[in-house]
């Protein structure tokens, strides 16, 4: 009888030890940073539209041919936080969805700040990436030069800008009686000025650079958008109430920032953008 009772003791003590390992097993993580580093991975949602911040390498493929400014902030983070980075490119306002409803925690697309988005997400402390975003200008076919030179000139006008972008918000504020036609991704927009569909294209100005080094037949309108000081730097767009996760990409901005990085990686992402290879791609969702 004793022998037994050992028997079930020891069967006992076993099961608890089980069951105690069972407990002892890494937890479920219990926010988006955790998750981050329990699954080894940061995914990105980008819209690689956006050159010099996001484009695309044409003689690259897979991951590699995500290029630009806000790759190389990626790939910083992702290393910061120890994990790999996996990029999802799509369109600039899926990207926004995607991180709204969770499916990634985090889009480095070229966000400027807005009150918007400081509502609805966790914006990053601010990184300034050149001198992309310190004006936002209107393009316009080089023929119609003349014709438009005031707010008024557009008047009645179709006016493209990207759909869910600082952009958008801008022609609806400062253009009030043109018509703002909702544009997917910008390189669409830059089709539809060419055959006529819009007069006008609102850009940021450094894109606006690139896009007319390789369209020749476009031009910056000579008025531009009042711009205020908080849209000239970008944030990183992260999953709303996230506070560790907010906390970690802040500290990793701010020894990029210290480290003096960003100007380098602009004069790289610059040099990039002007070779052959580089495109702009539209994302189908
Ligand atoms: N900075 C502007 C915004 O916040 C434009 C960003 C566009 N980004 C892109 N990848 N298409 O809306």
């Amino acid at each position: 009888m004793k022998k037994y009772a050992k028997l079930i003791c020891a069967v006992l003590v076993l099961a608890l030890a089980l069951g105690l390992g069972a407990c002892g097993k890494p937890a479920e993580p219990k926010n988006a940073l955790e998750k981050i580093k329990a699954e080894g991975v940061l995914t990105v949602a980008l819209s690689p539209d956006f050159s010099p911040m996001e484009f695309v390498d044409s003689s690259k493929t897979g991951q590699d041919q995500y290029v630009g400014f806000d790759v190389t902030l990626a790939k910083y983070l992702a290393e910061e936080l120890g994990v790999k980075l996996e990029i999802q490119a799509m369109s600039f306002d899926a990207c926004q969805t995607a991180v709204s409803t969770g499916s990634v925690p985090m889009s480095i697309s070229g966000y400027s700040w807005t009150e918007t988005r400081a509502e609805n997400y966790d914006l990053s402390d601010y990184y300034y990436a050149g001198e992309n975003e310190t004006e936002q200008v209107l393009l316009i076919r080089a023929a119609d030069a003349e014709k438009y030179t005031k707010p008024e000139d557009f008047d009645g006008k179709d006016v493209g800008a990207q759909n869910a972008s600082l952009q958008m918000q801008l022609v609806t504020e400062q253009l009030p009686n043109a018509k703002c036609v909702t544009i997917g991704e910008i390189g669409v927009g830059v089709l539809e000025l060419q055959n006529g569909n819009i007069e006008a294209l609102a850009v940021a100005d450094g894109n606006g650079t690139q896009i007319i080094a390789n369209n020749p037949d476009l031009v910056k309108c000579s008025w531009q958008f009042d711009v205020k000081a908080e849209y000239e730097a970008n944030v990183v767009m992260m999953h709303k109430d996230e506070p560790e996760l907010l906390a970690a990409v802040n500290a990793a901005l701010k020894k990029a920032y210290d480290g003096g990085l960003y100007a380098g990686w602009y004069a790289d992402a610059l040099e990039l953008a002007a070779s052959a290879s580089a495109i702009e791609v539209t994302v189908e969702d």
